[in-house]
């Protein structure tokens, strides 16, 4: 667990102390720093501090403060890691996480005290869903999104059968079942779910059993290190001969350079790709490679961006006062988000409505050969605002 304070609050201290008052608002990082998603929760802080960068160092005139917490991707330390930030802590505003089951228990911690909570990743649908709240917005995805754009192109592509590989957590099983909902609706039908505990990765006997059973495809949710071991062992095992693999696209989002041949020619959905080549885009990412040398941005980098933005556009309504909580929220709900991924809006459930792209890895990018889903909007299945 780390507590960093920046130069800028040294300076915002230094004010006080010369009788110039000078708020600072509080943000609270609850993201993973360690285990499988720990590249996840660094390019999430990279991307939010970059956009503050951007504005000059400050949101609405406003210095920020900023906490962080390792949430190690653990669900069962998720609401004692909330409450370091929201009650030790104090802090004005969280952002987090990556993991879908530590987001539950965050979302729910977030509600129980009127914290605002910005998710700059983790999907887990019911947080748009029956546990929707004015107070929780999403910068990112829900997790039936990326699936439901794969099951989409795959029936398109003519596969009848296809078998599914994931986590058992609920990224994995709302992913797969985003992408049965589309491909059974489009003809097809799902074999098999194949399912291993989170976040293991003794891919083996799951992969035999794909051979055995020899669907015409194969669709995955993996992410962070988790997919690099995936991909190269689908890879070693011979299997990207004879069935395709696709993936919903975190796959190979901010993998590719340690995952090399073994992901040449994968197709995935995402709603982010590495050559929109738009004027927004374009300066995003060289500001970003600029900023953190030798760092490639991916869709996390991007997230944390829009993290950030959303809250601007809240603070920028109540002139950086965020005790006003009721009309900074209605302005982060209203907010049109000028994204690097594209212009987007929040559903009334707080999720982004958004373009899919179907990507191909092609050397170290994620190409997008065309958009697989325009404006999809996530269903927010009791939600009552
Ligand atoms: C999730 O747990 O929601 C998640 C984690 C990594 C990538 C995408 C989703």
């Amino acid at each position: 667990m780390k507590h960093v304070f920046t130069g800028t609050v040294l300076a915002s201290a230094l004010l006080l102390c010369a009788g110039t008052a000078s708020a600072t608002v509080k943000i609270g990082f609850m993201l993973p720093y360690s285990g499988t998603y720990a590249k996840l929760g660094e390019a999430i802080e990279n991307g939010f501090k970059l956009y503050v960068k951007e504005q000059g160092g400050k949101l609405a005139g406003q210095d920020l403060e900023y906490f962080q917490v390792d949430d190690e991707s653990n669900p069962a330390k998720a609401t004692d890691n909330a409450n370091r930030l929201i009650q030790r802590d104090k802090v004005d505003i969280l952002v987090g996480t990556v993991h879908s089951g530590v987001a539950v228990a965050l979302a729910k911690a977030a509600d129980d005290s009127d914290t605002t909570l910005i998710i700059p990743n983790a999907g887990a649908d019911v947080i748009t869903g029956p546990l929707c709240s004015k107070n929780v917005f999403r910068s990112s995805f829900s997790n039936s999104q990326p699936g439901i754009a794969m099951g989409m192109v795959a029936a398109k592509k003519g596969y009848k059968t296809a078998v599914t590989i994931t986590w058992n957590y609920a990224a994995g099983k709302e992913s797969t079942s985003g992408f049965a909902q589309s491909f059974e609706k489009g003809g097809g039908k799902v074999l098999k779910n194949l399912t291993l505990p989170f976040p293991n990765v003794e891919f083996q006997p799951l992969l035999t059993e794909i051979a055995s059973i020899k669907p015409d495809v194969v669709y995955t949710f993996f992410a962070g290190g988790g997919a690099v071991k995936f991909v190269k062992d689908y890879y070693a095992a011979g299997l990207r001969k004879t069935i395709p693999l696709v993936g919903a696209g975190f796959l190979t989002d901010g993998t590719l350079q340690a995952q090399g041949e073994a992901a040449q020619g994968l197709l995935t959905t995402l709603h982010y790709a590495d050559n929109l080549n738009t004027p927004r885009d374009n300066a995003f990412r060289a500001d970003y490679t600029k900023t953190y040398p030798k760092i490639e941005p991916d869709v996390y980098a991007v997230q944390g961006y829009d993290a950030a933005q959303i809250l601007a556009a809240g603070m920028n309504a109540v002139k950086g006062d965020v005790s006003k909580k009721a009309e900074m929220r209605a302005a982060m709900s209203g907010a049109t988000i000028d994204s690097p991924r594209g212009t987007f809006k929040l559903s009334k459930a707080g999720n982004p409505i958004q373009d899919f792209y179907l990507r191909e890895v092609k050397g170290d990018k994620n190409v997008s050969i065309g958009i697989a889903v325009k404006d999809l909007a996530d269903p927010a299945r009791g939600c009552k605002l």
